[in-house]
């Protein structure tokens, strides 16, 4: 989809379909929706009277102009209450009327500037959130499929602006927007690709074309490189499969020092069958992503490549299939990771931590990073924690978690901070090993970050459970049935925001 900034009244746009905002209890009607409705002989106003537009959040009405205007068709947005507009109410706002007119064949689409003056909102702003709502709403993953789409894609939507001096901050916003927009949709590309697609080699070219393309440094290390440098937990989760394991690093590189700022270290498991501790067939499918976190930080380094801030920022990968075979990890079985520390298997499903150990360790020992973020689908007892809405942070380091979140918040990736106290460590004790791989039953999200905790020293460090949030079980505003692409955009945000601070 094109989109741009052009000059103009949007009572004279020619596209097939013209968008207005409409805020709840909003009487009389103001700004553009009133021009419309003018236009329209009131008819606008004749569904509000009738209680058929409310005005909602992501309500959308569509009218026939039936040659009242040079436009087919009128989409009114709802935005909710005006006082309580966010960005994030445009961006679902707008991903829903756009996947709707997508539906309903609407190949170009011109909008006002939803949302912009209203509640602090910027115009920059609002152009950034109209164009990532229009790209996030209306992605599709049809690679796979041979048959014709019933529908075709918006070709171009246009940000109509009648105050040209307003058009260089929107544009702007519209560029940020994309691509931000697009890391976030090549992730789900990533994420939803099937296990026999995107392998761990997979994951390893695309790291290099990612490099290629943004003048990333890209480093792939290999199974033999891994046994040098003691990367027991990677090695020993790669065991059971056909396909070799990599371990990607790649850096961006923001200023002169050689210091890394933060390092983003995502967990990479193109397929879960939970090895020998095989898990149950139904849904199992779905661990195709548990790949999500070390995709999404690949792509939000090329978004922070492409948005250039003065930080040096690294994406780390551990990335490798969990299958059983007469070769695999076993129960029982004991892993050196990479910083020396031994790990006893009981279950060779909570492979995530296990790699995660190596990643870490890397992270903090061997990149000295002074400050780390990982992202993982980790937990199923994450996902019963707080369901597809909020992420789960865990943290060392208060300052850090606080960004983190406030980077989530302005992204509308909802973040929430879960306890770490300490007495929960009683559950990881091993009798034969320094830490056992599983916490029992109570607090399996807790226990793992603990885990987790044990490979970063006391480097400021935050952990994202995403098991919930990665994928999507229906379309909601700007996420479509899938993989969402969290936390991308918290990452982005995470990283722009230090730069800021210095
Ligand atoms: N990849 C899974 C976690 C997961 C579950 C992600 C559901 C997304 C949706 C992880 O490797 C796993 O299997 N965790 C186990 C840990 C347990 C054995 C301690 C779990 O959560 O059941
Ligand atoms: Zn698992
Ligand atoms: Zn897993």
């Amino acid at each position: 989809m094109e989109i741009k900034v052009i000059a103009g009244n949007i009572l004279e746009s020619k596209s097939n379909v013209i968008m207005v905002s409409y805020f709840e209890e909003m009487k009389p009607l103001e700004g553009d929706i009133s021009a419309v409705d003018k236009a329209l002989d009131g008819a606008i106003w004749q569904l509000i009277e009738k209680g058929e537009i409310k005005g909602k959040a992501c309500e959308v009405t569509v009218i026939y102009t039936l040659g009242k205007l040079p436009s087919m068709r009128v989409a009114v947005v709802g935005l909710g209450k005006k006082a309580e507009v966010t960005t994030d109410k445009v961006r679902n706002a707008v991903a829903t009327a756009c996947r709707l007119m997508q539906k309903k064949n609407a190949d170009t689409v011109d909008t006002v500037t939803q949302g912009a003056g209203i509640a602090g909102i910027g115009i920059e702003d609002a152009a950034q959130a109209i164009t990532e709502g229009a790209l996030l709403g209306t992605y599709t993953f049809r690679k796979h499929i041979t048959r014709e789409p019933e529908y075709k894609e918006i070709k171009q939507l246009s940000i109509v602006e009648p105050d040209k001096s307003r058009i260089p901050a929107q544009e702007r916003g519209c560029h940020k927007g994309r691509l931000i927009a697009e890391a976030t949709n090549i992730t789900r590309d990533m994420v939803n690709e099937p296990a026999n697609f995107m392998t761990p080699t997979d994951m390893a070219e695309m790291a290099k074309k990612l490099a290629q393309t943004y003048a990333l440094e890209v480093t792939i290390i290999d199974r033999e490189q891994m046994k040098e440098m003691g990367m027991g937990g990677l090695l020993g989760v790669s065991q059971g499969s056909q396909q070799p394991p990599k371990f990607i690093v790649l850096k961006y590189r923001g200023k002169d020092s050689d210091e890394l700022d933060i390092a983003l270290v995502g967990k990479g498991i193109t397929f879960d069958s939970g090895g020998i501790s095989i898990k149950p067939s139904e849904k199992m499918d779905e661990m195709k992503g548990d790949m999500a976190g070390g995709a999404s930080v690949m792509l939000a380094l090329s978004a922070i490549a492409q948005l250039k801030p003065k930080l040096n920022v690294a994406a780390v990968v551990p990335t490798t299939e969990n299958l059983p075979s007469g070769t695999a990890l076993k129960p029982g079985d004991i892993l050196t990771a990479m910083n020396g520390k031994t790990m006893e298997i009981i279950s060779t499903d909570a492979e995530g931590r296990l790699i995660l150990a190596d990643a870490l360790s890397y992270a903090t020992r061997k990149l000295k990073a002074k400050a780390i973020v990982d992202a993982a689908t980790l937990t199923g007892a994450c996902r019963v924690a707080l369901g597809d809405i909020c992420t789960g942070a865990f943290t060392n380091n208060q300052e850090l978690v606080d960004k983190v979140v406030a980077a989530g918040k302005e992204a509308g990736e909802c973040i929430w901070q879960m306890p770490m106290n300490e007495e929960y460590k009683e559950q990881n004790k091993s009798d034969v090993a320094d830490i056992k791989n599983v916490g029992g039953r109570g607090a399996g999200a807790i226990t793992a970050a603990l885990f987790l905790g044990e490979f970063v020293d006391s480097t400021p460090w935050v952990h994202l459970d995403i098991a919930g949030t990665g994928m999507a079980e229906k379309d909601r505003g700007y996420l479509v049935k899938g993989a969402t692409g969290v936390p991308v955009r918290t990452f982005v945000n995470l990283v722009m925001s230090m730069a800021k601070q210095g």
